[in-house]
C-alpha cells in the first residue's frame, strides 16, 4: 500500500517548529515519517534551515532529507548526526553519486535519488540498483504550493517498469503539489511513497489527509 509522507520546508527555525510540530502532534503520523526539505540557493533558488536546526527539535517521526543541493557531500555527516534514516539527494547534483549513495549506505541510513522533471529518467540507470528508493519531482524544486507537472505520472510508470525488468528492489516516491485531486492517479501509476507539504499544512491535517486517502481508496 501507498505510504504518505508529510512535507515540510522551512525557511526559518521559528516556521520549522510550528510546522513540525503540528506535524508531530497529528494522529495519523504518529509512528510515521517526515520529509523535511533542506536547499542551498544554489540548486535552488530559496534557501532553507540547516540539519542543525532541525536536530534542536527533536520528535519521534523517521526522518528523511530531501536535500536540492549541489554537493550533497558537504550536507550527508550533519544529517547523519541530527538522525536522519534517509537522505535524499539529486542525480543533478554535481559530486559523484556513486560516492555519496555508498557512504550514506556505509552509515547504516537509506540513501535515495530525486530526479526533476527536466531530467531523463535514463539518468537513473547506474544507480538503480544500489539506491533504496527514487523521487520523482513533480514540481520545480524550491517552493511550496506550486502546479503538478502532468508528466510526471508516465514518469512513475516508467520507474516501474524499469525496476521489474532490471528486477531491481528500489522504492518510487512523488513529490510535488500532490493534493486530494490528483493523489488517487498517483497512487494507481505505481508510488510507493507520496509526498504532500502545503496541502496538508492548510486547515486541519488529519482531516486533510483523510480526505485524501477517501480519494486513493474511493
Ligand atoms: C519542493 C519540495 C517539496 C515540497 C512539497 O521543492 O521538495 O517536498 O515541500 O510541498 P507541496 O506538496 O506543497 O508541493
Ligand atoms: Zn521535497
Amino acid at each position: 500500500m501507498v505510504q504518505i509522507i508529510p512535507a515540510i520546508l522551512s525557511t526559518t527555525e521559528a516556521d520549522y517548529d510550528r510546522d513540525i510540530s503540528r506535524y508531530s502532534g497529528s494522529r495519523a503520523f504518529q509512528d510515521g515519517w517526515v520529509h523535511i526539505d533542506f536547499m542551498d540557493n544554489v540548486f535552488v533558488p530559496n534557501k532553507s534551515i540547516d540539519a542543525g536546526s532541525s536536530a534542536k527539535y527533536p520528535i519521534s517521526l523517521h526522518k528523511e532529507a530531501h536535500i536540492m543541493v549541489a554537493h550533497p557531500k558537504e550536507w550527508i555527516d550533519g544529517l547523519i548526526s541530527a538522525n536522519f534514516e534517509r537522505i535524499i539527494f539529486h542525480v543533478e547534483a554535481e559530486d559523484d553519486k556513486n560516492e555519496c549513495i555508498d557512504y550514506i549506505k556505509g552509515k547504516g541510513v537509506q540513501a535515495g535519488l530525486a530526479i526533476n522533471n527536466a531530467t531523463p529518467i535514463a539518468k537513473l540507470e547506474p544507480f538503480l540498483g544500489k539506491t533504496d528508493m527514487v523521487l520523482i519531482m513533480s514540481v520545480v524544486p524550491g517552493f511550496q504550493g506550486q502546479p503538478f507537472i502532468p508528466e510526471s505520472l508516465d514518469r512513475i510508470k516508467k520507474l516501474v517498469q524499469m525496476r521489474t525488468n532490471g528486477n531491481f528492489s528500489f522504492k518510487i516516491g512523488i513529490d510535488g503539489a500532490v493534493k486530494d485531486t490528483n493523489a488517487k492517479e498517483i497512487a494507481d501509476s505505481g508510488a510507493d511513497f507520496i509526498t504532500i507539504g502545503s496541502y496538508l499544512l492548510k486547515g486541519d491535517i488529519d482531516e486533510n489527509l483523510e480526505t485524501v486517502w477517501e480519494k486513493i481508496n474511493g
